[in-house]
């Protein structure tokens, strides 16, 4: 097969970590007579620097002339970076969001799932990580509040800041449906993650998820309010398989979930539209205190990489190989900083890339 993907390294540890995931689609592509074509495309920070723009409309194109995106990261520290001095629309923060949007990704997929090997790594109670858990965190990504209408303005004399959290019974409707769909290949069960008891985007929710789940007989049905969501993550994860939320709860239900698989460094995610495309980054996010010193944790990528080859070309024999791989590295002992026991012994980002690569 003939892959052709748009690169973007981004900012703080992203370079580094794409370079390990390119490394290990190489070594895929050597392995199974594949070719991939990358061309690298800047977002961020690092597209403020060159452009004054954190996503040209001209890196937008060459993003939806390719069959997928690989992400690094973008963004640097809130509070020293020059880059969050500029107005909101301008930092680069914004051309993420430009880039979900301008390419319909409204569907993202962030996979929470405990290693065995890593048990030691998840916060929880032992018998709490015992049980293990492995779910997919199913996230709106372009709507909701992200995305309404928001200004800052005095009414009255008095400053006042307005968000919008609005959502259409369409945007709801083919997400639902993905989330049903991938239910279909894992156990079978979704959750509705909202919060019906007070707000009316949320009743909408309800309803227009509801009618998708009659479609789905087989699939086991459920709501629960966000709130208590937040709570039986760290209570009872295992309860969970396809979690369905929208954007803002959806962020933040993530972090928890990837905070309780041992590292950020570990998720993986796509956010993909409704043909085969899509965008695949790790999950965490820029970690600009440890930028360019060679020990982020490239797992996140790299799996990234893997779900890019199961989603959008349909590779599901490679994808294995790239989470196998990953597997035996963690079985044979390497770890990163971030994974490690103290006082355990651990190898560089690079490292790690080409220990991935070597085993696919
Ligand atoms: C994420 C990030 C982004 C989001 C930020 C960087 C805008 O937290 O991908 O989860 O909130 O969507
Ligand atoms: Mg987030």
């Amino acid at each position: 097969m003939n892959m052709d993907i748009a690169v973007i390294r981004g900012d703080g540890i992203g370079p580094e970590v794409v370079n390990e995931a390119m490394k290990v689609l190489d070594a895929v592509c050597a392995k199974y007579g594949h070719t991939i074509n990358y061309e690298h495309i800047l977002m961020g920070g690092c597209s403020i620097d060159a452009y004054g723009d954190p996503l040209t409309d001209e890196a937008v194109a060459i993003a939806k002339s390719k069959d997928a995106v690989l992400l690094g990261s973008i963004g640097g520290n809130t509070q020293t970076s020059p880059w969050y001095k500029l107005p909101p629309n301008k930092r680069p923060e914004a051309g993420l969001l430009k880039i979900r949007k301008e390419l319909g990704l409204f569907a993202n997929l962030r996979p929470a799932y405990l290693y065995p090997e890593l048990k030691d790594a998840c916060p929880l109670k032992s018998e709490v990580a015992e049980r293990g858990f492995d779910m997919m965190m199913m996230r709106e990504l372009t709507g909701g509040l992200y995305f309404g209408e928001r200004y800052t303005k005095e009414i009255d004399g008095v400053m006042t800041a307005v968000d919008t959290l609005t959502y259409n019974e369409n945007e709801i409707r083919r997400i639902a449906i993905k989330g049903f769909d991938i239910a279909m290949k894992r156990r079978k069960k979704v959750t509705l993650i909202d919060k019906a008891n007070v707000l009316d985007s949320s009743r909408l929710w309800r309803k227009v998820v509801e009618e998708v789940s009659k479609d789905y007989s087989e699939v086991e049905y459920d709501v629960m309010l966000v709130d208590n969501c937040a709570m039986q993550l760290v209570k009872d994860p295992a309860q969970f398989d396809v979690v369905l939320t929208e954007n803002m709860f959806g962020d933040i239900l993530s972090d928890e979930a990837s905070m309780i698989t041992g590292s950020i460094g570990m998720l993986s995610s796509a956010s993909l539209n409704e043909t085969k495309f899509g965008l695949y980054e790790p999950s965490g996010g820029s970690a600009p205190d440890i930028a360019g010193k060679n020990i982020a944790n490239p797992i996140a990528t790299i799996l990234s990489a893997a779900m890019m080859l199961r989603y959008t070309f349909d590779l599901d024999k490679e994808a294995d190989a790239i989470e196998n791989a990953v597997k035996t590295v963690l079985k044979e002992g390497y770890r990163t900083g971030d994974i490690a026991k103290a006082g355990e012994a651990t190898v560089k980002c690079d490292e790690m890339g080409t220990l991935i690569a070597q085993r696919v």
